[in-house]
């Protein structure tokens, strides 16, 4: 499955699914990276993989419907099947997210429907929360939202800092990433209404506790 990547900065998750791409196994391929900011660090990394790295700069248009026309086109120009928005800050209109409905995907830090948004461990070490985390999910015209493929928990540990829990829960997005890709690409999921269901789905994981059972066990 050809997968367009849509950065807007660093693009650590775009560089963790164009690494899981080079897997011979893998069922998809980064066929172009895009970035709505010119200055994206990410860029640099697509193009020294030999990926075709673009800029379309959401500044240089008069209106977000124009952006999108640009957008749209680059992508079908590399036969993208399947949008994966990788740090991608950019709103998009329901015309946007209703052409590409069922083929579009985001990576989010924290355990959606919570913390939908900016700062989103800012506020989970401000509410107390014990375990936080990622997902990947559909996307949808509200922002952050969208049937869920899957998530990965991270425990929230006492005295984190904002950007303590952000390097630890970036971690766990490196690998949830290519995984819920793994997923979509080999047909595997299922979408009926807002739930998504996986075929053939693994053994469950053991339960995560935050603070950890003692003894331990
Ligand atoms: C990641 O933590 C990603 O989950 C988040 O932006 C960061 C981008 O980092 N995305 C969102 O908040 C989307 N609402 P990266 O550029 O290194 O992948």
């Amino acid at each position: 499955m050809k997968i367009g990547i849509l950065i807007s900065g660093r693009g650590s998750n775009m560089q963790a699914l164009v690494e899981a791409c080079k897997a011979p196994d893998y069922p998809a391929e980064a066929a172009v990276v895009i970035s709505n900011r010119p200055d994206a660090l990410g860029l640099e990394y697509a193009r020294y993989s030999g990926i075709p790295a673009l800029v379309v700069d959401h500044k240089a248009y008069a209106s977000r419907t124009d952006f999108e026309v640009d957008l749209h086109a680059a992508l079908k120009d590399h036969g993208v099947e399947l949008v994966c928005n990788a740090g991608f800050m950019r709103l998009l209109t329901k015309g946007f997210v209703d052409k590409w409905r069922d083929r579009q995907i985001n990576i989010h830090p924290s355990l959606l429907p919570a913390y939908k948004g900016l700062h989103s461990h800012e506020r989970a070490i401000a509410e107390g929360v014990k375990i936080t985390g990622c997902s990947v999910h559909f996307v949808r015209t509200e922002m952050d939202s969208g049937p869920i493929i899957a998530q990965a928990a991270v425990q929230v540990l006492a005295h984190d800092e904002p950007g303590d829990l952000a390097a630890r829960v970036l971690q766990a997005e490196h690998k949830l990433y290519p995984h819920a890709l793994r997923l979509v690409a080999e047909g595997r999921t299922r979408i009926t209404g807002n739930i998504v269901t996986i075929d053939g789905e693994s053994t469950p994981s053991p339960v995560l506790f935050s603070p950890g059972l003692y003894p331990p066990g």
